[in-house]
């Protein structure tokens, strides 16, 4: 029978094909099935001939979908190609196939044969279906991406998609960006052809691009480090900016400097503020001997002011160095700037206008009034230097909010409330060449001897001591604004404490522990206390001053420490001085606190600090002020 149905010919071309096929008979008995039939469904040639179709493999092949298909389907649609069947096979698993039945009329009265062709799908669909779940992935991650990301086509380089990243970072509009060349928005020359990238890419699999600046649609530039990639039939390149990274690293260079700066100050600080003392009390002891008409004083004044100059160069570089004191308080930042007007339009020129305009609600920080002072000195002074031909000075206050997202823009910061101060002038303005060198030390563009180009490193050091900010935006020709950012203090101000500069200076008859090692500033702290009445005890070092105190301890009324001595430091004694009576006042004193004094500790109040170099006026203020203090 089988013999009669299919002559050699096309039997050999059924077991010859790949896929699996099935010839049934009208009654669905199996007429022949090919090898691939066999080998992939993992039956036998022997249980399968003859068997009635939906019984082959135990009762395996009885499936709904293709009863349907050969008793409904076929039928009424003959032939049907690519009918899904899916279904778990007991031997081989789910399985995915395609069936491809015809229905063949034999010679008459001979009936149907029906023929399945079997294409097993399974593999191609799990493959499909990675692939779009890829695409998905591929999909959200060039959505979502924080990179921008361009892909271009490889025959003239033009741009095919743009993700939301770089639309915002660009400022184009996906269909802006779409068609054009990388060139035509923004993208520098030099990154050449698609054809020289297309070759670079074969050499290296990547193409990195750093630093780059892209010229935004406003025109503004963004640095980005690009990364070009090969990616089937387009190139994927991903953008991302670099500003804030710069940013950062401009940052550090600048802290790096300072620091520099900063060392070498505070290694021959100690040093030299001890002699300009030396300078600065002896002088003036001479100046207040001398006859008002005397010809000396000329020559003493001249002295005394070079000192003064000296001394305020020091303290200048001194604010680099970490180890300086602020003396810290809560301050109010209108206040501070109101109080500070008359000083200001003193120092700037009546061509210039001034102008203030002060937040209305109150701005405290905690800070060192007279460093702060000193900046906005610095900064008006600048100012009139830039408007030779007159202008316009504003200073304005105002709370600033610094969130994540301007931390981000800013490439610095911390998210906090800052209290801001601008200082903007309408003067010569700054190209960016010049803006970059503003806060270097000794950077000025002023003539030899009118400047030192200290002024905004200082300003620099005194913000960044106070956790704060500074920064600068300028256009030659139109002015420049600088903006302080100090952390918001939720304290009210204390009162102002400086002594009234005015007042007599008291003496006194009580007993004074000096401590200084340096021999002629301790004569001379010395011959300032005594002349004054008070009684003084010298110690030439740290051990010393714990003999001299122990020895004298019911006569001492205060110690005066130098913070740097040897054998005992200034901190050390004060430990053992407070050990045997923890009410002893103690006076410091130094040009730049140790380290292993914090700033924190200092202004607890616990201790009380005067600053090398001193007059002998000051010295005499604070002495009475501490031991006319009740407790400490
Ligand atoms: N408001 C401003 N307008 C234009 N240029 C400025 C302004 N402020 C500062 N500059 C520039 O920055 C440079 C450095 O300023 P900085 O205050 O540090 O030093 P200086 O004023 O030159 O010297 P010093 O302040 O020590 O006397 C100035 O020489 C000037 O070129
Ligand atoms: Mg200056």
């Amino acid at each position: 029978m089988v013999k009669i149905l299919i002559d050699q010919l096309s039997e050999n071309i059924v077991e010859t094909i790949h896929e699996p096929l099935l010839v049934l008979d009208s009654d669905l008995k199996v007429i022949l099935a090919n090898r691939s039939f066999i080998d992939s469904f993992k039956v036998t040639r022997k249980e399968t001939l003859g068997s009635f179709v939906y019984d082959l493999g135990n009762g395996q092949w009885d499936i709904p979908r293709l009863r349907e298909l050969l008793e409904k389907v076929l039928p009424e649609k003959n032939p049907f190609d690519n009918y899904e069947v899916e279904h778990n096979f007991a031997a081989i698993g789910r399985r995915i196939m395609l069936l491809n039945g015809r229905q063949i009329e034999q010679a008459a009265g001979k009936g149907q044969i029906i023929l399945l062709a079997i294409e097993d799908i399974t593999e191609r669909r799990q493959l499909e279906m990675l692939l779009a779940d890829s695409e998905k992935r591929y999909r959200r991650l060039f959505e979502t991406a924080n990179d921008g990301i361009l892909l271009l086509e490889k025959n003239e380089g033009h741009i095919a998609q743009a993700n939301p990243a770089v639309t915002s970072m660009l400022g184009y509009s996906t269909s802006e960006f779409f068609g054009k060349k990388l060139k035509d928005v923004g993208f520098p020359d030099h990154m050449g052809t698609i054809q020289a990238l297309l070759q670079a890419l074969e050499q290296n699999g990547i193409v990195h691009y750093n630093d780059t600046p892209i010229h935004k649609k406003t025109g503004e530039v963004l640095y980005s480090d690009i990364y070009m990639v090969d990616k089937a039939d387009l190139v994927q390149c991903n953008i991302r900016d670099a500003t804030r990274h710069r940013n950062l690293e401009a940052q550090l260079r600048q802290a790096q400097k300072m620091e520099a700066v900063g060392s070498l100050t505070g290694g021959i600080a100690h040093d030299f503020n001890n002699i300009l003392n030396v300078i600065i009390g002896y002088g003036t002891m001479v100046k207040d001997r001398l006859d008002p008409g005397s010809p000396a004083m000329e020559n003493m004044n001249e002295v005394l002011t070079a000192a003064d100059r000296a001394a305020e160069l020091i303290r200048k570089l001194l604010v680099f160095s970490r180890e300086r004191i602020v003396e810290v308080k809560s301050v109010n930042i209108n206040a501070l700037i109101f109080d500070l007007q008359k000083m200001l339009v003193r120092i700037i020129k009546e061509s210039i206008e001034f102008h203030l305009d002060l937040a209305n609600r109150s701005l405290i920080v905690r800070a060192d009034a007279g460093e702060i002072e000193h900046v906005l000195i610095n900064l008006a002074t600048n100012a009139r230097d830039a408007m030779r031909e007159g202008g316009r000075l504003t200073i304005s206050t105002g709370l600033s909010e610094m969130d994540e997202e301007s931390v981000a823009a800013y490439g610095y910061g911390k998210p906090d409330r800052y209290v801001r101060i601008t200082v903007a002038d309408t003067g010569t303005g700054m190209d960016a060449k010049t803006q970059k060198k503003i806060f270097d030390p000794f950077f000025t563009t002023k003539d030899v001897g009118k400047g030192t180009g200290l002024g905004l490193a200082v300003s620099y050091g005194i913000i960044k001591q106070h956790n704060g900010y500074i920064n600068v935006y300028s256009e030659p020709g139109q002015g420049t604004v600088f903006n302080i950012f100090l952390p918001l203090s939720e304290e009210t101000a204390t009162g102002d404490e400086k002594a009234d500069a005015a007042a007599p200076v008291m003496g006194g008859n009580e007993t004074v522990l000096v401590a200084e090692d340096e021999t002629s500033l301790r004569k001379l702290i010395k011959t300032v206390l005594e002349s004054s009445g008070y009684c003084v005890i010298l110690a030439e070092d740290g051990q010393d001053a714990v003999t001299k105190f122990m020895e004298n301890r019911e006569r001492i009324n205060l110690v005066m420490l130098d913070m740097i001595m040897p054998k005992k430091s200034g901190k050390e004694v004060c430990e053992v001085v407070r050990k045997m009576d923890p009410r002893m006042k103690v006076l410091f004193a130094s040009g730049y606190a140790m380290n292993n004094i914090t700033k924190k500790e200092m202004t607890k109040d616990v201790f009380d600090f005067i600053h090398k170099p001193f007059r002998p006026k000051d010295l005499l203020i604070k002495v009475r002020e501490i031991l006319d203090r009740q407790g400490k």
